[in-house]
């Protein structure tokens, strides 16, 4: 029998690559209060990228006070705090003193490109492949933590001696917001480390000892609904219940409510991340897709399958940050909107390389068919366009692994507001897309998790009962002019890539 707590509302904490956000939800998961701050991204060489993880900490317990606040409520008033984070980032911090020994190595940066071409070359994809779903690709967490290992001055020996800690960042929040007594993660944040085996569910010895990684340095490994400790009194006034930890992906995914086997939803945040539902069954790759754990809940692991795009969103900030074209992201929507057709204008975002379905690290972002009446709009509406085309790449690849074509395609994340984009995304994929009336899924996943845990919600089908309908584009697209768009993509594709 669950209890229905008293205090009804949830926290989530949403630590993503660019900003950290706080979202306080009630009973029906309606966001009440949102407060979000963006934060350094350190750029030390060319594809290498770096996170302080002070600037994170202090960021989460800013916006965890604004939003408990501008809701009305608080701490006691909150259920419980979910935490969902972006992925694969590294933290390496002092158990004793809790001093991080490196900022953070964040999943954009490709400083291992040449470890994992050794490594690969030397016969390992095959083993890793198997055990974890993943590929060796700088991307995921394992060499970056052996690098940190490798170049912090003493670090190998004091991780060897058990001194050090490792953690995606929910487990360095976790183990910060209880004061150092918790040092766990769940079962989507540890599967993408490179370190986990998937299937039989625990750290794996081999995978360890392939990539340098002293097995003491590791977080225990929970469910993603599950109760992983109390916030220390003093941060926010009243200790709080940590319910739920989820990768920011499998949040979302979690958030919409796709827990069906072949529901499929699309986030397009810094990056773009495809996930599908697979149900219990781990499907294997043979088109560059990832298998990962969806979320595991009682003990029941649910898998995905996942197409990786590095550069979404990161595109649009480059425009507006990098080259100074755009002051807002949301100008990109009248922008494309403005002019006919794209110009002849594509734009392939390898900022980081590529992820799947190539996985080329070395590869670079190029811009094609330039020509003097280049405008400002026809680049943001390139680096639009290369969203939805490079999604239309990764469902036929999920369709290649033998998922059926999807009904339709669940997207959110903060570039889902543009509306020209979504049009643009049904007419490529020629799919129904849906939004949902509220966008932050990432953070209402990592809510439904540990309002889960608490009894606030008794069960899937109580989650999925709180959603409200979406809006639904349709294709409408002429087929002539939809298949000159992708030959014009896949020529640019064609002369970014570095391998094949
Ligand atoms: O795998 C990286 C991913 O979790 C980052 O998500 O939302 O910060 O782009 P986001």
């Amino acid at each position: 029998e669950t209890r229905v707590p008293a205090a009804s509302h949830v926290l989530a904490i949403d630590q993503g690559t660019t900003s950290t956000r706080s979202i306080v939800f009630d009973a029906e998961g309606k966001p009440v209060a949102t407060a979000q701050r963006e934060f350094t991204q350190h750029y030390p060489r060319d594809g290498w990228v770096e996170h302080d993880p002070e600037d994170i900490w202090r960021d989460v317990l800013a916006t965890v006070k604004e939003a408990i606040e501008q809701a009305g409520l608080a701490a006691g008033d909150l259920a419980a705090i979910g935490i969902t984070n972006q992925r694969e980032t590294v933290v390496v911090w002092d158990k004793t003193t809790g001093e991080p020994v490196h900022r953070a190595i964040v999943w954009q940066d490709r400083r291992t490109a040449r470890t994992c071409s050794a490594l690969r070359e030397a016969g390992h994809e095959e083993l890793v492949r198997r055990k974890t779903g993943l590929l060796l690709d700088p991307y995921f967490s394992g060499t970056k933590l052996a690098w940190i290992l490798d170049e912090v001055e003493g670090a190998r020996e004091k991780a060897e001696r058990g001194e050090l800690a490792f953690g995606t960042v929910d487990s360095f929040l976790l183990w910060r917001l209880t004061g150092g007594a918790v040092h766990a993660t769940d079962v989507t944040n540890a599967g993408r480390t490179l370190l986990y085996d998937i299937h039989a569910q625990r750290w794996d010895e081999e995978l360890c000892a392939l990539l340098r990684v002293p097995m003491g340095m590791l977080p225990q490994v929970h469910d993603s609904s599950h109760v992983f400790g109390t916030t220390t009194a003093d941060l926010f006034g009243a200790p709080v219940t940590i319910g739920g930890i989820a990768g920011d992906q499998q949040a979302a995914l979690f958030g919409q409510a796709c827990f069906a086997p072949g529901t499929i939803k699309s986030t397009y945040g810094t990056g773009c991340f495809i996930l599908l539902n697979t149900g219990e069954e781990a499907v294997a790759s043979d088109h560059g897709l990832l298998t990962t754990p969806a979320y595991r809940i009682g003990g029941r692991m649910t898998y995905a399958l996942e197409g990786s795009i590095f550069a979404a969103g990161a595109a649009i900030k480059w425009l507006r940050d990098g080259i100074g074209i755009i002051t807002h992201a949301s100008q990109t929507n009248d922008m494309a909107t403005r002019i006919e057709g794209n110009h002849g204008v594509y734009m392939v975002p390898a900022f980081v390389g590529l992820g799947a379905p190539h996985w080329d690290p070395e590869a670079r972002g190029t811009i094609t068919g330039l020509t003097f009446d280049t405008e400002p709009a026809h680049l943001a509406r390139a680096a639009l366009e290369a969203v939805a085309y490079q999604t239309l790449d990764l469902i036929e690849a999920m369709v290649a692994d033998g998922g059926s074509t999807p009904h339709a395609v669940c997207i959110d994340g903060g570039m889902a507001a543009n509306e020209w984009l979504c049009q643009f995304l049904a007419d490529i994929l020629q799919l129904p897309v849906e939004r949902p009336e509220h966008l932050e899924t990432t953070a209402l996943g990592a809510a439904f998790l540990a309002g889960l845990a608490v009894g606030i919600w008794p069960d899937l089908a109580a989650l999925a009962a709180t959603r409200s309908s979406n809006r639904r584009y349709v294709p409408a697209m002429d087929a002539d002019v939809r298949s000159g768009l992708l030959e014009g993509w896949r020529r640019a594709l064609g002369s970014t890539l570095t391998r094949n």
